[in-house]
């Protein structure tokens, strides 16, 4: 009795430490993606699936998947003011990403991985 009770527990304690262990340290955290892109009105431009005046996340994550420098073109292009082309063909500066603190790299690279997982 005292025995096959030990068992379940130490079952349990497993299970509950694969539990803790599945979010890993560099696991995508899509919340804080989607909170971000939405503080920054990322989202007045771009959605997921359609396009808007900026091209679907769907769209940019397959024109992107498989390039080894896909991750760090996309942090450039939210970070540095480049050139963007809209549909009815005028050019403005792309929106510089914000984060608090400021340009912190943790949170923009989380959010261009997001798009990319898109
Ligand atoms: C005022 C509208 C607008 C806002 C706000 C905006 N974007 Fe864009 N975005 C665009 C347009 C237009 C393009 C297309 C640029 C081009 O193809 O030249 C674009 C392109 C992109 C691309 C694709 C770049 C590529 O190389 O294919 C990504 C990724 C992106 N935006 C992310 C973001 C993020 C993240 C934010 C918020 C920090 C944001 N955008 C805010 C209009 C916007």
């Amino acid at each position: 009795m005292t025995h096959s009770l030990k068992k379940v527990a130490s079952a349990l304690m497993i299970s509950a430490c694969g539990m803790l262990m599945v979010p890993a340290a560099h696991a995508l955290d899509e919340e804080a993606a989607r909170a971000l892109a939405k503080q920054n009105n990322c989202l007045k431009c771009h959605a997921i699936e359609k396009d808007k005046d900026g091209p679907a996340y769907k769209k940019v994550a397959e024109k992107y998947k498989g390039k080894a420098t896909a991750e760090a073109h996309l942090i450039d292009h939210i970070t540095s003011g480049e050139k963007a082309k809209f549909p009815d063909g005028h050019e403005e500066e792309h929106k510089i990403v914000k984060t608090s603190p400021p340009k912190d790299m943790a949170q923009i690279k989380n959010l261009v991985q997001w798009i990319l997982a898109q």
